[in-house]
C-alpha cells in the first residue's frame, strides 16, 4: 500500500472515494488531528449516514472501541490499570517460557530446522497470553484457542471455499465462547481470583451482561491477530535488513517496526459537523478512513520515511492510534514482542527461509503475511 499512500499524500491530505463512499486521509497531521478530536470526529459508526449494521459483529458496537466519551471512559477505566506497563510486567516469565516452548515444539517436528514464524510462534502466543490474563484455566486453553482461531479466521485471510460454512462455524464458535465467558463470569462472582474477569465483574461501573461479554470478546479480537502481525513483521524486516537487535536496541527497533509496517493500517471516524479540509467539503455523517500506515511514512513528520531506521528517535508513530482510543493493549503487545524476540534471538541464529513471494494477509486494514519460514541454527 505504501506507494499508493505516497502517491495520494503528495496531492492532498484527503481524497474522496466515490466507490467506497468515504474519505481517505493520508497526512500525519490530519490523521493525528482526527484521532485526537472526539468532539468533531466520532468513533461510533452509527453516526455515519447510511449506516448498516454488520450482523455478526454487532456486540462490538457495545464496547469501548466504538464508544465516544463519556461512555467510553467509564468502560475503559474498568480495565485501564490492568494493562499498565507495570501490571503486565508480571507476565514476562510466562511469555518467555511459552515462547521457548512453542518454538521448541515446532522445531521438534522438523528435520531441516525451518519453522514458520506465524504458525509456530506469532499466531499462538497472543491467544495463550490473553487467556492467561483473563483467567482461563490452563486445561481449557486449547479449546479456548480453537474458538478464538475460528472467529478470526476470515480476518487472517484464510482461503475458504465455502464462505457460508465459515460463517456458520464462526457463529458457533462465537456462541461457544460467549457461553464459556458466561460460566467464567459466574464462577468469578462466587470465587474471585487475581484475573481480568474478576476485575470486570467486580467493577462498580454497572456493566450489563452484554457489556461484560463484549469486553471479553473485544480483548480477544483486538489483541490477537494484531500482535501476531507485529511479531511477524518484526522478524520479516530484521531478515530483509540482515539485522538482529542487541538487547539494548530491541525496544526501539520494535517501535520502528510499528511505524514502518504498522500491523493496523487504518482506523475509521465519522465527521459530526460540516468542515472544510484542504479546500474540500466534508459533511456531517461522512466516513473518514485515517491511514495510520500513511501517516507513519509522512515525510513532513519522519526523515527518510521509507527507510527502516532501528534506532530512530524521536519516533511518534501512530501504530497504536492516538488520543482517547490509544491502544489499551499497547504495553502488553510491546512486552510480548520484546520477550518473544529476545527468546528467539538468545537461542538461535535466525535467517530468512522465505522467497520473493510472501503471501500478504488479504485485508486493507491489517498488514502482515500469512506465513514466514525462517531457519533456526
Ligand atoms: C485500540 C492497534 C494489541 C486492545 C487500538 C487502536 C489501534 C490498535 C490502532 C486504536 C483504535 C481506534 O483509534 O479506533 C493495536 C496493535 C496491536 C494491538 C497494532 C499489536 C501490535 C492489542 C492488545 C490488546 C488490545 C494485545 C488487548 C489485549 C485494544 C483495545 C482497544 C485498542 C481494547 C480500544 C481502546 C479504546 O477504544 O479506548 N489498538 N493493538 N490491542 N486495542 Fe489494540
Amino acid at each position: 500500500p505504501f506507494d499508493w499512500y505516497a502517491d495520494r499524500r503528495g496531492a492532498s491530505p484527503l481524497h474522496w472515494d466515490p466507490d467506497r463512499g468515504c474519505w481517505d486521509v493520508f497526512s500525519y497531521d490530519e490523521v493525528k488531528r482526527m484521532l485526537g478530536d472526539d468532539e468533531t470526529f466520532s468513533v461510533d459508526p452509527r453516526n455515519a449516514s447510511g449506516f448498516q449494521p454488520a450482523g455478526d459483529q454487532a456486540f462490538l458496537l457495545e464496547t469501548m472501541l466504538f464508544q465516544d466519551p463519556p461512555k467510553h471512559d467509564r468502560t475503559r477505566d474498568v480495565v485501564d490499570e490492568f494493562f499498565r506497563p507495570s501490571a503486565v510486567k508480571s507476565l514476562e516469565p510466562f511469555i518467555a517460557e511459552e515462547s521457548r516452548r512453542l518454538v521448541e515444539e515446532a522445531l521438534a517436528e522438523r528435520e531441516d530446522d525451518v519453522i514458520d514464524v506465524v504458525d509456530a510462534l506469532a499466531y499462538p502466543l497472543p491467544v495463550i497470553v490473553i487467556a492467561k490474563l483473563l483467567g482461563v484455566p490452563a486445561e481449557d486453553r486449547d479449546q479456548f484457542k480453537q474458538w478464538s482461531d475460528t472467529i478470526v479466521e476470515g480476518t487472517a485471510g484464510e482461503e475458504e471455499a465455502d464462505a457460508a460454512d465459515l460463517q456458520q462455524r464462526q457463529m458457533e464458535a462465537g456462541m461457544a465462547l460467549a457461553n464459556y465467558f458466561r460460566e467464567l463470569v459466574a464462577d468469578r462472582q462466587e470465587n474471585p481470583a487475581e484475573d481480568l474477569v474478576t476485575r470486570i465483574v467486580q467493577a462498580d461501573a454497572d456493566l450489563n451482561e452484554t457489556e461484560i461479554l463484549g469486553f471479553c470478546m473485544l480483548l480477544l479480537i483486538a489483541g490477537n491477530i494484531t500482535t501476531t502481525n507485529l511479531l511477524t513483521n518484526a522478524v520479516r524486516i530484521f531478515g530483509e535488513e540482515a539485522y538482529w537487535p542487541a538487547a539494548g536496541q530491541r525496544d526501539t527497533a520494535i517501535e520502528e517496526v510499528l511505524r514502518y509496517r504498522a500491523p493496523v493500517q487504518s482506523m475509521t471516524r465519522v465527521a459530526r459537523e460540516d468542515l472544510t479540509i484542504d479546500g474540500k467539503r466534508v459533511e456531517a455523517g461522512d466516513t473518514l478512513v485515517c491511514w495510520l500506515g500513511a501517516a507513519n511514512r509522512d515525510p513532513a513528520q519522519f526523515a527518510d520515511p521509507d527507510t527502516f531506521v532501528p534506532d530512530r528517535r524521536p519516533n511518534q508513530h501512530l501504530g497504536f492510534g492516538y488520543g482517547t482510543h490509544y491502544c489499551l493493549g499497547a504495553p502488553l503487545a510491546r512486552l510480548e514482542a520484546s520477550v518473544a524476540l529476545r527468546e528467539l534471538g538468545a537461542e538461535y541464529e535466525v535467517t530468512p527461509a522465505w522467497g520473493d513471494d510472501l503471501d500478504p494477509i488479504d485485508s486493507s486494514f491489517l498488514h502482515g503475511v500469512r506465513s514466514l519460514p525462517v531457519r533456526l541454527d
